[in-house]
């Protein structure tokens, strides 16, 4: 009888941890039920640094350090950047100003600084200046604004519903500087390139609301890719729960 007794206890303790484990989620997501701005503010906060590290588990990469390889872009006007072994960091300790959510789609506004490092070859013209360069690459925004837009939608696969992540959009402001620091702007010629260099860091501000959408275009698309593969892989319920 006694035996039978702790066999039984056994297969629910059995039961109970293959339950609590089976979650696709790493133990650190919390959910808001009824999913309230003053919770997910809070939750959203506190899970970003964690989640930033990425999930290698599930496939999901870190988005701080944000990593990528080769970059290629053309700035207004033709002016040509590719970019090496870039990262960008500082995501991880945005401050979350507000989460909204309502109609299947998340509102969040954050600021943080954020520092992007790489080495780069550009040519072209911006403003008055020309750039022939190859270098390495630091452009820090102090204190930039995020304003995001995320749109969700169900999809159903196996039985499971998810809830994914079909659009990120984001509107930037550079908040209080922008700081570049790049080598060799102007190939061969030190004194040249200090003087480009100068001029890039005095018209900070009208540089970067010229020429740097297409740079937070690209970011916005690496990020957009790996918090998507987080929304596929995460059943719906674990995240979302109503009131
Ligand atoms: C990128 O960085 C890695 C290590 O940090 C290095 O091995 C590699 O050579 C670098 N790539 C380029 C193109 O310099
Ligand atoms: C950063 O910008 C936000 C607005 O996005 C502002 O409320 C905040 O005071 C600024 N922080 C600093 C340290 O300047």
């Amino acid at each position: 009888m006694f035996k039978i007794k702790v066999f039984c206890s056994l297969v629910l303790l059995v039961a109970l941890l293959n339950g609590s484990s089976s979650k696709v989620a790493p133990s650190y997501i919390q959910t808001c039920p009824g999913l309230k701005s003053d919770c997910l503010k809070k939750v959203v906060q506190e899970t970003l640094p964690l989640f930033s590290k990425g999930i290698p588990e599930l496939g999901v990469d870190s988005i701080d350090p944000l990593r990528q390889d080769n970059v290629n872009l053309v700035l207004p006007g033709g002016f040509k950047v590719e970019f090496r072994n870039g990262t960008m960091t500082g995501l991880r300790k945005c401050t979350i100003d507000s989460v909204l959510y309502k109609n299947d789609a998340a509102d969040l506004k954050m600021h943080c600084d954020l520092t992007i490092k790489g080495m780069y070859t550009a040519s072209g013209r911006i403003l008055i200046v020309s750039i022939n360069g190859d270098g390495n690459a630091k452009i820090k925004i102090k204190n930039a604004s995020l304003h995001a837009k995320i749109k969700f939608a169900d999809n159903v696969r196996d039985g499971v519903k998810y809830y994914e992540v079909k659009t990120i959009n984001i509107k930037q402001d550079y908040g209080d500087k922008v700081t570049f620091s790049l080598t060799n702007l102007f190939k061969g010629n030190p004194e040249l390139s200090e003087a480009v260099l100068q001029f890039l860091n005095q018209n900070w501000k009208q540089i970067a609301e010229e020429f740097g959408q297409p740079l937070v275009d690209k970011l916005v698309e690496i990020v957009y890719n790996i918090v998507k593969r987080f929304f596929e892989v995460v059943p719906k319920d674990e995240l979302f729960v109503e009131e």
